[in-house]
């Protein structure tokens, strides 16, 4: 298994106020795999994202990259870690309002060793023509596409995208889960996607569910589905 989630437990909070998000969880997540992470808001999604993602530490458990547990990886080893094998996309499209498209994707390429090609990525991308343009310009779904650009510029290992399309109308949302499954296919990056729209399970290899910090349904998808024939 690619990533592997073992035993995970975290608190918040001390004495009387504290309380436990992640009470044991257990998981994994195959290379090149689209995952599903769902659950209702306060399940513990966003925290469990940050454990995997080198940000936040567990308390007990341990998440494994490859064999090899972030809990044991030196600081060095760690910021190698998250510069080389981890992309982020947020709800929040966080993009520095005075730089256009291209240069707020190249952004992410800084500190990469083999950036993907940015012309090539503003095609995927469907951005090309807009290359030019500042963020205030752009529509929301153009902003989260110039996030994921971002976000995938340096040909990350693990996708992490936390309520992706949380800002999105419907059409939009497809449009940009649409392009999340292309550059899945393309480049064979393991997706993780959290959300709380149901739906979106659909279109997973495997789906997750959370609630109250406790795994309820861990399945690999049979019958999944293109992003664009998702309904909601
Ligand atoms: N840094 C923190 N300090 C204290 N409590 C936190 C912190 N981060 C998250 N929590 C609490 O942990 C619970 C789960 O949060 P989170 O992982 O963000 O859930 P989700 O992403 O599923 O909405 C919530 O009750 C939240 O208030
Ligand atoms: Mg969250």
């Amino acid at each position: 298994m690619f990533i592997e989630i073992s035993n995970l437990r975290k608190s918040y909070g001390f004495k009387e106020n504290r309380t436990e998000v992640l009470k044991g969880i257990n998981a994994s997540v195959e290379k090149g795999e689209i995952c599903v992470l769902l659950g209702p808001s306060g399940s513990g999604k966003s925290t469990l994202l940050n454990i995997i993602g080198g940000i936040d530490q567990a308390d007990s458990g341990y998440i494994a990259i490859n064999g090899e547990k972030t809990v044991e990886m030196n600081e060095k080893r760690l910021t190698r870690y998250r510069r080389k094998h981890l992309g982020y996309i947020f709800q929040m499209y966080n993009l520095i309002p005075n730089l256009n498209v291209k240069e707020n994707i190249e952004v992410g390429a800084y500190l990469s060793d083999n950036p993907l090609e940015i012309n090539d990525l503003l095609n995927v991308l469907g951005l090309y023509e807009h290359r030019h343009k500042l963020p205030n310009q752009l529509s929301g779904g153009q902003q989260q596409r110039t996030a994921i650009g971002r976000a995938i510029i340096k040909n990350p290992d693990i996708l992490i995208c936390d309520e992706p399309t949380g800002a999105l109308d419907y059409n939009t949302s497809k449009d940009i889960l649409k392009l999340i499954e292309d550059v899945n296919k393309r480049y064979g990056n393991t997706v993780i996607i959290v959300t709380h729209n149901d739906a979106i399970k659909n279109m997973a290899d495997r789906v997750i569910k959370l609630r109250d910090g406790q795994i309820r349904k861990n399945y690999v998808n049979t019958e999944k589905i293109a992003a664009q024939d998702l309904e909601w």
